[in-house]
Order: C-alpha cells, then structure tokens, then sequence
C-alpha cells in the first residue's frame, strides 16, 4: 500500500518535471519573439535594477533639467541598465511596466545606441524588457550617423550612448484606431519622463530630441518596416 503510494508519487513528480522542462523553452520563445539573434554572443544580460535610493521622487522631480553637456567618460553598464529598467521596465508578474500604456499593449520598442559604454561594444542594441536583456542589432559605433539624423545636434554625438524609443502604430491602432497614433506619442512621453527623472537620481544628463529625421534614424537604427522611431535621449555623465 505505502510502496504504492510512493511508486504514484514518484511517477506524478517525473510528469510533472518533464511537463515543466517542455514548457520552459516555450515561455523563453514567448519572450524573445520580437528580440531574436542569430547568435548567443549577441545577448547580454543587464544587471538587476534597483529599486530604492537616496534621491526621492520630489527631489528628483525639483532637479531635473534638459542637460546637452556631458563628459567624456564611459557609462557604466549597470547605470544603463537602470535607465532602460526606467523606461520600460517589467514590475508586475503580469508583464506590466513602469510606464503606462492604454490598454496594456505596449507599443513602444527601446533601443541603446552604445558608443563608450563599459563592458560592452558599440553597437546598437534593443532593450528586451520581458527578460531584461540587450540584443545586438547593429555593429559598430553609430553616433556620428545618428547626430546626423538628428539634423546635426552635436551633442548627440558627443554623448557616450543614447536611449532611442520606437513604435509600432499598429499594436494600438489595432485596438483604439486613429486615437491610437495618440496615445502611442503618450506613451513616449511617460518612457521620457522615467528617463530623465531616473537620470537625476543617477546624477547623468539627457535630453529628450524630437527633432530629427524619421526616416534617416530609422535607416541607422536598421528599424523593422513597421517601426518608426519616436524620441531620442542622449545620456552621459555631467
Ligand atoms: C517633444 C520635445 C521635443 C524636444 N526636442 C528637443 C530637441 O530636438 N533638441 C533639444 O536640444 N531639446 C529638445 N527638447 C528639450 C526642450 O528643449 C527642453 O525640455 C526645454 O528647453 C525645457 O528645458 P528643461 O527640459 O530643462 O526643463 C524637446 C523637448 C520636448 C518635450
């Protein structure tokens, strides 16, 4: 009878372990569909964001300013990290983010155009927030071509790396219609505003840049078709 009992126990418990390895890719799928590479190497997992410090909200809010200055000197990849984590980050165990966004669908893509960033290689890389990982999409150092695109701003290129926000209209508008393209511009908004007040507490600088050409960002940035970039935010240290 116990011999029994432990037999089934032991036959539930293998079920269930195989039941969990056979969903386990699947749910990694489920996060990098969208944020695919064609090779591991191009993957790099960020640093865990933190989630208190010693500047508080008000503080951060009194201080921040729209900084266009900044040294040359690289930024630390955890200090990045938290500024992506800022923008777009995870913090609900149902995918929510620390930006809002009209009915949960997430149209905005997140971009890291690294030139002097330590411990990883120009390049440009999308922000995977699901597992809060940088996957490589282009090689090399595109600053310069992106100050161009950014009708020539120098700072731009100046600054060691820059947070880039696309969108994906039709995630949206599918739902909403036109008022949608509405709420997409919303939304990059809020991803700013987090940018820029999470820099205070970081003490670096950024700026948000609307001014630039669409197409040309779109064509560095090697943007999929139905991406379009939004807003621009070069960071560097003060
Ligand atoms: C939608 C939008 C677009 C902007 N575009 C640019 C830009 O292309 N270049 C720039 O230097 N600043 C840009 N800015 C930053 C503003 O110039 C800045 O917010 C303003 O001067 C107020 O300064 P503050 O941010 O320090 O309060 C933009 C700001 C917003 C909200």
């Amino acid at each position: 009878m116990n011999k029994n009992i432990i037999l089934t126990a032991a036959a539930l418990l293998v079920i269930l372990v195989s039941m969990i390895i056979m969903v386990q890719p699947t749910m990694r799928d489920k996060y990098t569909a969208g944020y695919e590479t064609g090779n591991a190497s191009d993957t790099i997992k960020l640093p865990s964001p933190v989630y208190d410090s010693e500047v508080s909200i008000e503080e951060a809010l009194y201080k921040r300013r729209s900084i266009r200055g900044y040294k040359d000197e690289p930024l630390e990849l955890a200090e990045v990290s938290q500024l992506l984590w800022a923008a777009q980050g995870i913090t609900d165990l149902r995918n929510l983010r620390t930006a809002p966004s009209a009915g949960a669908l997430y149209p905005i893509e997140t971009y890291l155009v690294a030139g002097n960033v330590s411990g990883i290689a120009a390049g440009i890389y999308k922000y995977n927030p699901h597992l809060h990982e940088l996957v490589k999409v282009v090689e090399g150092d595109k600053r310069a071509e992106l100050c161009d695109a950014a009708l020539g701003q120098a700072f731009v290129g100046d600054a060691p790396a820059a947070i880039v926000f696309s969108a994906v209209y039709e995630r949206t508008t599918g739902k909403y219609g036109e008022r949608g393209t509405q709420y997409v511009h919303m939304e990059a908004g809020h991803a700013s505003q987090n940018v820029y007040l999470q820099a205070v507490s970081l003490n670096i600088g950024t700026v948000a840049v609307g001014a630039f050409n669409d197409d040309e960002v779109k064509a560095v940035m090697e943007m999929p078709a139905n991406e379009y970039p939004v807003y621009l935010m070069p960071i560097g240290r003060k």
